[in-house]
């Protein structure tokens, strides 16, 4: 069991009888989702991809991770949202954060096509110059439009630079099996594409070729990622009573006390990437129908000489999810000095991991003495096996919360709405754009 609930910070906060309330409701979840027969049931491929993933396209994933790994200098990988956060945060936690900083066999990896700026294009082409590149284009829908633009530029890169021949071995592409612009330009190049199966939405697709690839061209072991998961849907998948269940049961029940935003903390920068997959998993999986909890995120003990104070003693609708992670690998220590001016002594020859922790401590009782409790998901340790275990915990405590919580936790209908508008603003043809844009004008003109 990578991951253990402890609910010491939560004692005052949240009685057994309001938790009993919810468990009604979690309990109902739970068998929907194992039964497949709740809203968005075509969208439950995640529950057995850790065991029922497409073998041969596992093995091509490999393959194709040694063929990048020694071909090129830097590998850019093209996405946006589901098809993105999640390989960043594998990449940042199984690795580093500055891991293209470090001495590695591996390519550097640069991520492209998560927003429209100009600048963050421009710098990284910049780097690109004089480098061999490879480019994995990641899009579901085959349709996204800040891929699109960033996979047009790269295109023309990689085709200007070795040729449409030299390009086509260099260019992957994961998307859809059959449709999508896409589909439609990897087949035409020639491309090798892998598969997002349709049944396994963006946010959820961090464990197929969307993830995976990336992965593995960083040097991470994805056989034990998918064994931590594989452990971790045996453990919680169709099951009551699990920490997986008690997570939704708990957040679910704050939420209905009035706290309206999670905080996700942890006392780890290397986790950084993998609370913005949180977010967006939490975020687009709750918020709809005018409902959801907030999923906002923090990195202590750096946040609390910044975010610290509206967390102590701002407004009390928010609660905190602390993940602590027990073995990082890390012994670095406080060094000794005899003459002691910075007045450390008392604390040398300890570990930073042991002061860190100490750190944890004296927040979370402050907080809760603030008046905000602290869920802790204890994770082992900063390993593959383990970023599978949580990603998995993660999904299932997800999926529970969104019908615990009356929502459809696989579809984000709302994200249409500034896509329609920005279409219509670029002139994109068509005559539901071209109305569009006539109103949209006019409200900003007016
Ligand atoms: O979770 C989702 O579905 C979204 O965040 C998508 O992943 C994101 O919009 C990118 O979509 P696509 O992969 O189709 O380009």
């Amino acid at each position: 069991m990578a991951i253990k609930l402890n609910e010491k910070y939560l004692k005052g906060f949240v009685t057994e009888a309001e938790l009993d309330e919810v468990k009604a409701d979690t309990a109902k979840a739970i068998k929907s989702i194992a039964a497949r027969d709740g809203e968005g049931n075509d969208y439950l491929g995640w529950i057995d991809l850790p065991v029922n993933y497409d073998k041969d396209e596992f093995a091509a994933i490999k393959k194709a991770a040694e063929k990048i790994k020694n071909s090129c200098d830097i590998f850019v990988v093209i996405g946006i949202g589901g098809s993105y956060l999640g390989a960043r945060a594998a990449i940042e936690f199984i690795k580093s954060p500055l891991y293209n900083n470090m001495k590695k066999d591996t390519p550097d990896i640069y991520f492209a096509g998560n927003g429209l700026s100009g600048t963050a294009l421009e710098e990284l082409l910049a780097i690109c110059e004089g480098k061999d590149i490879c480019v994995n284009v990641i899009s579901k829908s085959g349709t996204t439009t800040e891929p699109a633009i960033a996979f047009r530029v790269f295109r023309d890169l990689l085709e200007k630079k070795y040729g449409e021949q030299g390009a086509k071995e260099r260019i992957f592409a994961t998307t859809d099996k059959a449709k999508g612009s896409l589909k439609t330009l990897a087949t035409e190049k020639g491309y090798q594409t892998f598969v997002v199966p349709d049944d396994v939405g963006g946010r959820y697709s961090v464990l197929t070729a969307v993830g995976l690839l990336p992965i593995a061209v960083a040097g991470c072991d994805i056989d034990a990622l998918m064994k931590g998961a594989a452990d971790a849907r045996e453990a919680y998948n169709g099951k009551v009573g699990t920490d997986c269940e008690r997570y939704a049961i708990i957040r679910n029940c704050l939420h209905r006390k009035g706290k309206d935003i999670e905080i996700l903390a942890c006392y780890q920068s290397f986790f950084t990437m993998t609370a913005e997959w949180w977010k967006q998993l939490y975020g687009e999986s709750e918020g709809k129908d005018g409902k959801g909890i907030y999923p906002a995120s923090v990195i202590f003990s750096t946040d609390l000489h910044s975010m610290g104070q509206m967390i102590q003693e701002g407004k009390r609708n928010i609660f905190e999810t602390v993940v602590d992670i027990k073995n990082t690998g890390a012994s670095v220590t406080v060094p000794s000095d005899e003459a002691n001016l910075d007045g450390l002594g008392f604390i040398a020859g300890q570990s930073l991991d042991s002061v860190n922790f100490k750190a944890f401590q004296a927040t979370a009782l402050a907080h809760c003495d603030g008046g905000v409790p602290n869920i802790v998901l204890e994770l082992d340790e900063k390993s593959e096996y383990d970023f599978g275990y949580m990603v998995y915990f993660f999904e299932m405590a997800c999926a529970i919360s969104g019908y615990t919580l009356g929502v459809n936790p696989f579809n984000q209908p709302g994200v249409e709405s500034y896509k329609k508008n920005m279409y219509a603003l670029l002139g994109k043809p068509g005559a539901e754009n071209e109305a569009r844009r006539a109103e949209l004008l006019a409200r900003l003109e007016g």
